[in-house]
């Protein structure tokens, strides 16, 4: 592709697919390659994975040890969204390469989301919809009551930057907010419960915002999911791993509490046939960031970091240890 071109220019792997504006972005700053479309992606890491001293990727280009063991010059690694779960962190570590994500620039698009997608399943936006276009209305039938929002309980799971920001949108509907993490946060005026179930047991709404990864694979266990009361509706809009889905789905179908609103899921796209059928459970595919301003905003930051690496050493928004 450009390799003969641009000579002098980092050579990057892009792992999988990017928004086309940062991968046009990207090719134009450096000797991009993009590795998903390769026809044979081992054989060309066979014979070209010594060149590359950047790789760039998302939630849809996974980076494991055996990826890793290809790339033995590799020095940096952007990665375009704030939740890095897709990334083998043990492995990159190991290596001492150092990577950034994207935070803050998406932070109230998704918190904006988990309350677009609250309010649906509580007040029945899309079900209502859909039965408006049915002609359900328009011959004869009423829309059953629904569940009022403002001043309930709202209990978030994972009081980071989106938690936070969807603990302020609640102070706006008058919820009574309180949380769980690991501890207790400094600085933040909600009530904390030491354990996820406690959280359940004192939630209307479940919202859950915690960090995907190995840490926190199934915290929303089958015993949480059970302490919900049945009046409860679980949103999540962090990482489908996070959840029980087996447990939720029962739970849902059985219901043993009210509804559900989900944005991400355990293997995506899939979505657990069962929920399909269910009115009171909103479906959405994982668009907590999609907006444009957002996206461009994410895009804009991976190129930078990436830029500000191969210019002054410096990511700048590398992930800590
Ligand atoms: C995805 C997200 O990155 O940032 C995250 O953690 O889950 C999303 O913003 C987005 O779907 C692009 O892969």
């Amino acid at each position: 592709m450009n390799d003969v071109a641009s000579p002098g220019r980092p050579r990057i792997l892009q792992v999988g697919r990017l928004m086309p504006s940062l991968e046009a972005a990207l090719a134009e700053n450096f000797n991009l390659r993009p590795l998903w479309r390769e026809a044979d992606a081992d054989a060309y890491l066979a014979a070209h994975g010594a060149e590359f001293t950047g790789l760039v990727t998302s939630l849809w280009g996974p980076v494991d040890a055996a990826l890793l063991a290809r790339l033995p010059k590799l020095r940096v690694i952007a990665h375009f969204g704030v939740g890095y779960d897709a990334l083998d962190v043990a492995a990159i570590r190991a290596r001492g390469i150092p990577f950034s994500n994207t935070p803050d620039v998406l932070t109230d698009c998704t918190a904006d989301l988990a309350w677009a997608a609250l309010l649906d399943v509580a007040r029945g936006v899309s079900a209502a919809e859909r039965f408006v276009r049915r002609g359900a209305w328009a011959s004869g039938g009423k829309f059953p009551l629904q569940t009022r929002v403002s001043g309930k309980r709202l209990g978030i799971l994972g009081l980071g930057r989106i938690g936070r920001a969807i603990a302020r949108r609640g102070a706006g509907f008058g919820m009574r907010v309180a949380y769980h993490s690991r501890h207790p946060q400094a600085g933040a005026d909600y009530a904390w419960h030491a354990t996820p179930a406690a959280l359940a047991a004192h939630s209307d709404f479940f919202v859950i915002a915690a960090a995907g990864g190995p840490q926190t694979r199934g915290l929303v266990s089958r015993e949480v999911i059970a302490a919900l009361p049945p009046q409860a509706y679980l949103v999540n809009i962090a990482r489908g791993s996070v959840v029980d889905e087996a447990a939720l789905v029962e739970a849902l179908v059985e219901k043993r509490i009210a509804g559900a609103a989900l944005d991400v899921f355990e293997h995506e796209p899939h979505v657990p046939e069962a929920l399909l059928a269910l009115d009171n459970v909103v479906l959405l595919p994982h668009i907590g960031s999609a907006t444009r301003e957002t996206r461009q905003a994410m895009a804009d930051l991976t190129l930078a970091n990436l830029q500000a690496f191969f210019r002054d050493g410096q990511l700048l928004t590398p992930v800590e240890a």
